[in-house]
């Protein structure tokens, strides 16, 4: 085992804990080069003025998610930051609600990712705010995992393209990105206890890859997860932080803490946290229940039991980077150069996004591009599952519109990333809108209700002023009054040309689901409905993989992830052809017993730590490897077109061996739209890698490479897919990276499970 972390990416202790001391000279990982401005700024502060700035408090404003105040003395404005990935959340205050990051992701395209990632910061400039506390990029290593919508992939070259998208996007328009949760914050229940127990490899393989894609694209920001790693909290992990991160990545930017996730004083300062969010308790930020102001003994926070809400963070546990910390650096425990050095990179990120020159300019909000946008994103990201040609739908059909939520757009799942649009549009208004038949409409079975995680919260709401839910101009919100009944859906779909079944699930940041099936009885609404006529077609709205029992029986099922504000629009514009559904499958569907990290050991954990056993067999890798043929595999997609490829042929130097400055490999590929209608084709590429040394297992595949094209109509066009050479390597925890040589072979198909060409090349 080495401890080579000088070398670029090399290195690190592999034991996977966060135990690496501080030097001697109690020193951290080399700053980042400081400009003369903020040099100049760091010696003019004061260090109370210092402290004050490492710490969060109450926005005066009560807008913002987390809030730094300025130090006007020396013409620093204040700070605030505000909650993404889905939109911007500033409390009280509405934005564009776009479409949640797994639909994103399904687009396959970092183009898109840029686009949102860019109007979410104008509209978080519009809004005031500085930094956007997005994106999310944790790996979907359980399908259970309540926030699952926030992230991106069970793949980490989609996951780390998409992250770059998104950063780029954000800081090309001056506020700051935060990539969050750094790092194996892979499920919801037990978040702020539980352990990854980890190894360097998959670490390296699987769960860093984004984060790292991030701090390449420039990201100022990195927000610690809640959960430990190898025993050691996030915030706390100084070998992850300040080794890895800092260190080996160079991040030049500020590390936060995730809220109320700071779990020490000493060990986070000395391990390289940078900014404590909220800084400030619950209670000031949100004053006293209801509870302390009737029965309750007056003394605030004491008559909340926190421990006792799973998933809940302790809102008492704040300013530990307030006095604690002037203490710590007073006896010495932290040197006072660290305090230098989190303020150099908090006015660091300020400088390089205009902020210290107070030049924030107008931003934009709720502006048609950005309405389109979250359209153009929902339909893109909509995945057509099945298809026996039922769909695209003829203009003048009739429709029976039937699901329990069929009045609303579903925005997203529930927690920090909740945004309140200005206007948005469900699935029977969308549907009314754009079609030239008649539209009947049964619900079938009671609401599935959202979830929150604000309804867990002891405080949040208690005054009011949390954004208010659900009264955004929705154009449909007059839902029927009568109970559902299963019967009257079944009327409704034999009267109509076509039943078009609305179902969903809820899920939440805090919670992770039971198990992967629909809630309530949405499952047995399908089933009537497919019987009784074999024009049915269900969109599945779902904050990631769901079991479809039904999926024989209905004549085509589309999944639209959780579409934002332009929900019925977007799914209607998929449903009539008006867009070629461009969705692939981000996460394998599979049933869930045959997903990785099934055993209880390794989800949800025993005695606090899961152990991912599974090493790096997760999503496809796993079902690959197991030879276990999924539902839908990762990638999949159908079009309304159909495409026939042509040999794909090597473009680039393949006479590289592995200590040669690498140049990359091209692959290029002839995709002709054989249908008689314009089709969006994903054109994916996988290495195979050649048989790695004895002892060692890998995946089968890995994702490579990817490109998005739009073809006409009986027209080819020539697509070029650069392969990430990372995919090509695998991390030993001796040598670091490691390109084993021999015959690497290209797959290049529709999906992970649909190759229609391969080429090959050495190293
Ligand atoms: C979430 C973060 C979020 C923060 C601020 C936490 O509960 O884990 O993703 O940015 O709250 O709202």
């Amino acid at each position: 085992m080495t401890d080579d972390s000088e070398r670029d990416d090399h290195g690190g202790a592999a034991d996977g804990s966060g135990e690496s001391a501080p030097d001697a000279s109690g020193e951290s990982a080399p700053g980042p080069d400081r400009s003369a401005r903020v040099d100049r700024l760091v010696g003019e502060l004061t260090r109370e003025e210092k402290l004050r700035f490492v710490r969060g408090a109450v926005d005066p404003r009560g807008t913002a998610t987390g809030y730094v105040p300025g130090v006007e003395r020396l013409g620093i404005p204040e700070f605030r930051l505000v909650d993404g990935p889905l939109g911007v959340r500033a409390e009280g205050e509405r934005a564009t609600a776009f479409p949640a990051s797994l639909a994103l992701a399904a687009t396959f395209d970092p183009s898109l990712a840029r686009e949102q990632g860019a109007a979410m910061a104008r509209e978080a400039t519009a809004h005031g705010q500085d930094a956007l506390l997005a994106p999310g990029v944790n790996l979907i290593r359980v399908p259970h995992c309540g926030r699952n919508f926030e992230y991106f992939s069970e793949d980490p070259h989609l996951a780390a393209r998409l992250a770059a998208g998104v950063v780029d996007g954000i800081q090309g328009e001056d506020v700051v990105a935060t990539v969050k949760h750094y790092v194996a914050n892979n499920q919801e229940r037990n978040r702020t206890e539980v352990s990854a127990a980890v190894d360097e490899r998959t670490l390296r393989e699987l769960y860093l890859p984004a984060f790292r894609a991030a701090v390449e694209a420039g990201v100022g920001s990195v927000m610690t997860a809640y959960n430990r790693v190898n025993g050691t909290h996030m915030s706390d992990h100084r070998r992850l932080v300040t080794d890895v991160l800092k260190g080996e990545w160079g991040f030049d930017g500020y590390v936060v803490s995730d809220w109320y996730g700071l779990e020490t004083t000493v060990g986070a300062a000395n391990a390289g946290l940078d900014l404590e969010m909220p800084g400030v308790t619950s209670r000031e930020l949100h004053g006293p229940t209801a509870d302390e102001e009737g029965e309750g003994d007056g003394d605030g926070d004491a008559d909340v039991d926190w421990s006792s809400l799973d998933g809940v963070p302790d809102g008492t546990h704040a300013g530990l980077f307030g006095e604690p910390l002037a203490a710590a650096i007073d006896d010495g425990a932290v040197p006072a150069s660290r305090l230098d050095d989190m303020v150099a990179r908090l006015l660091g990120a300020m400088e390089r996004t205009g902020h210290l020159d107070g030049d924030r300019g107008e931003g934009a909000l709720d502006t048609p591009e950005h309405r389109d946008l979250a359209h153009r994103i929902a339909a893109r990201g909509t995945v057509l599952l099945e298809n026996d040609g039922v769909l695209p739908l003829a203009d003048g059909a009739d429709v029976a519109v039937i699901g329990p939520n069929v009045h609303e757009p579903t925005l997203g799942g529930g927690g920090s990333s909740e945004t309140t649009p200005f206007r948005s549009v469900g699935p029977v208004a969308g549907i009314e809108s754009r079609t030239a038949g008649a539209v009947t409409v049964a619900r079938g079975v009671e609401e599935i209700e959202d979830q929150s995680l604000f309804d867990l919260l002891p405080f949040v709401g208690e005054d009011g002023d949390d954004a208010d839910e659900g009264d955004a101009a929705t154009a449909d919100a007059t839902a029927d009054a009568s109970a559902p009944s299963i019967d009257e859906a079944v009327a409704a779909a034999e009267a109509a040309d076509v039943a078009v079944v609305f179902v969903r699930d809820a899920t939440t940041e805090a919670r992770d689901r039971e198990d992967l099936r629909l809630p309530g009885d949405q499952d047995a609404l399908v089933e009537a409905v497919a019987a009784a006529t074999d024009r049915t077609v269900v969109v599945v709205t779902s904050g990631g993989p769901v079991e479809l029992p039904w999926r024989d029986d209905v004549a085509a099922i589309l999944e639209a992830w959780y579409p934002g504000q332009a929900h019925g629009d977007a799914i209607a514009s998929v449903l009539y052809g008006d867009r070629d559904p461009g969705g692939r499958l981000p996460v394998t569907f599979a049933p869930e017993d045959d997903y990785p990290a099934t055993d209880g050991t390794q989800y949800p954990g025993v005695d606090d730590v899961a152990t991912y056993s599974e090493g790096v067999f997760v999503g496809y890798r796993h079902f690959d490897a197991a030879g276990i043929e999924p539902t839908y595999p990762f990638g999949h997609g159908e079009s309304y077109a159909a495409f026939r490829y042509g040999d794909a042929e090597l473009e680039g130097d393949d006479r590289l061996d592995g200590d040669a400055e690498l140049e990359g490999v091209t692959v290029r590929v002839t995709v002709e739209n054989v249908a008689a209608r314009p089709g969006r084709e994903v054109v994916q590429a996988y290495v195979r890698p050649p048989d790695p040394p004895e002892g060692i297992d890998r995946p089968p595949r890995a994702l490579a490479g990817v490109a998005t094209v739009e073809i006409p109509a009986g027209a080819s066009r020539t697509v070029e897919v650069d392969l990430d050479e990372r995919t090509l390597a695998r991390y030993d925890p001796d040598d670091g990276w490691t390109t084993d040589p021999g015959t690497y072979v290209v797959e290049v198909g529709r999906s992970s499970r649909d190759v229609r060409t391969t080429v090959s090349f050495e190293r």
